[in-house]
């Protein structure tokens, strides 16, 4: 949906927020270095030792996690387009976009460094794949700030699940290591992007909820630009490192409950309809887990 006046509006109101939330965040987060936990001891040339998949130390549906992670990495100049291009210049959106955009620029280099030099991805078909996604790019359904945040929050709370748990499923302390740095910066943006909203809540609740009803109903990770996504998504929802269970009890109900979504009040007749959708989310998506799960369970008795 475009950007409305009443949503304009809104993103002025709470600026102030927007602000306090950015100093906040300077404050919190530790710069980190990628050469510091990139094993670069292990690293051999290619060109005397070509790949091959008997090299690889990590199981690859979890590789296959790591690749889909860093390839949605790469794609960040779609990302700081959509964010950068609906602020103006002088707004404190522009200052965080900027910021936001560096810290984020790191993942991609970190993921790829470790990847390499552990050997844990063939490189030609990485960076053929780099190519496909960038070239492909990516567009979001919607320019309305207000669905921005919304959207932000739960896409870096989502990313930062999914960083997490692939860098747990790796079984390697440096994949690990390399994967919670990156999750620990997530959680910092989506710290900063939860309380925007948060400020947005406050001040225009029927127009939030009807705006979080659009983007959480269809909410979709970045990345399905990335070739063979669905089959790539499948391998990774088997493992339990991004799944319908994960998404619906690690990222949508959390952040239901931390809004207290369920308890606003003093809302028009089309919000307290988007209220209603909303609580029900969790239940549906949980539903579509289980029959996921089932299908799997019967597959592996076969
Ligand atoms: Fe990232
Ligand atoms: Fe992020």
């Amino acid at each position: 949906m475009p950007a409305t006046t009443e949503s304009l509006e809104l993103i002025q109101t709470v600026e102030p927020d927007i602000r306090a939330l950015m100093e906040t965040h300077k404050e919190r987060r530790e710069h980190w270095y990628a050469h510091e936990v990139v094993p670069w001891e292990q690293g051999r040339s290619f060109r005397d030792e070509p790949w091959d998949e008997s090299q690889a130390t990590i199981s690859r549906p979890v590789r296959t996690a790591l690749i889909l992670n860093l390839l949605t990495e790469d794609n960040l100049p779609y990302y700081h387009a959509r964010i950068a291009g609906i602020f103006p210049d002088d707004s404190a959106m522009a200052e965080w976009s900027k910021l936001w955009t560096a810290e984020e620029g790191q993942h991609a280099i970190a993921i790829r460094d470790f990847l390499l030099t552990s050997r844990n991805c063939d490189p030609r078909s990485l960076e053929d794949d780099r190519l496909a996604t960038v070239t492909r790019g990516w567009r979001i359904g919607f320019t309305d700030p207000v669905d921005i945040f919304n959207y932000t929050s739960a896409q870096e709370l989502a990313t930062r699940v999914s960083h997490r748990n692939a860098g747990v499923h790796a079984d390697d302390p440096i994949a690990y290591e390399v994967m919670n740095r990156v999750a620990v910066d997530e959680n910092h943006h989506f710290m900063f992007y939860r309380g925007v909203t948060t400020a947005m809540l406050r001040e225009a609740p029927s127009l939030v909820l009807k705006s979080l009803r659009q983007v959480l109903t269809n909410f979709s990770m970045p990345g399905t630009e990335i070739p063979n996504f669905q089959r790539r998504a499948v391998e990774i929802a088997r493992t339990g490192i991004y799944n319908l269970r994960v998404h619906a009890e690690q990222v949508v109900q959390p952040l239901l409950r931390y809004w207290k979504i369920g308890e606003i009040t003093g809302l028009d007749a089309e919000a307290s309809e988007a209220q209603e959708e909303l609580m029900g989310i969790t239940g549906t998506l949980i539903e579509q887990a289980e029959r996921f799960e089932a299908r799997l369970a019967r597959r592996k008795r076969t």
